[in-house]
């Protein structure tokens, strides 16, 4: 059976809160274990994701959020695209500090699931790449990331395929499309983890419009 529950250590959907889950990539981070087990895994996750962000975004001065940016993964691909104007995110301060010196203008530790202290409309693109899984962060996050990115952004994400419709991913973006907030431009099943039989679904949504209650 495909096992869709990988971690370095435990199972993630052992893990209870917040402070566990930075623990563990506190924890992960060491001797660049990360990094070395993504490669060995052949992790194609940021690689899919940032393929599918160029075909509908040819500007490459749009400053884009990668929220749970961990090692930097991610950014390197939108670097190695040609994007320029980054920032990132993370709950794991270990992680953050493995980041490339150089590779995002701006790096913040913080919570998804808590109300993000970034105004309305701030980025063109938003990324989110290998955070929705087991125990990590909730569906009620694309609220926020909806909130954060202008009319017109793109936000791209992949959801461990064994979590989307038990976690109520498939209902959110369902109600976002439904009441206006973005509109589907892609979605599709992703190799992502394929070598630990762990897929995920790629999704690449445009902002439309803001609930009333922003304005
Ligand atoms: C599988 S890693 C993916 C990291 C990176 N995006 C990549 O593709 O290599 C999951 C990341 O989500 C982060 N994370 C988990 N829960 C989080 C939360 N509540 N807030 C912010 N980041 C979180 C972890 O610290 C970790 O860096």
């Amino acid at each position: 059976m495909a096992q869709k529950d990988i971690g370095n250590k435990r199972p993630l959907h052992t893990l209870e809160n917040s402070e566990e889950v930075r623990d563990f990539y506190d924890d992960w981070s060491l001797d660049n274990q990360y990094n070395i087990d993504m490669f060995d895994w052949n992790y194609t996750g940021p690689k899919e994701s940032v393929d599918s962000l160029k075909r509908f975004a040819p500007d490459r001065n749009m400053l884009i959020f990668d929220a749970g940016c961990g090692s930097g993964l991610v950014g390197a691909e939108l670097t190695a695209a040609g994007y320029r104007n980054l920032h990132g995110a993370d709950l794991s301060t270990k992680l953050l500090e493995r980041v490339p010196a150089g590779l995002y203008q701006q790096l913040q530790q913080l919570d998804l699931n808590r109300p993000l202290g970034i105004a309305n409309r701030t980025y063109d693109a938003l990324m989110c790449v290998g955070t929705f899984t087991y125990g990590h962060v909730a569906a009620h996050a694309l609220d926020e990331f909806v909130r954060i990115t202008k009319p017109a952004g793109l936000i791209c994400f992949t959801i461990n395929e064994g979590i989307y419709e038990s976690h109520g991913f498939d209902a959110k973006i369902r109600q976002l499309e439904e009441c206006g907030a973005w509109q589907k431009e892609a979605f599709f099943k992703s190799e992502y983890l394929a070598s630990k039989e762990v897929n995920a679904w790629l999704g690449l949504y445009r902002v439309i419009d803001h609930p009333r209650s922003l304005d």
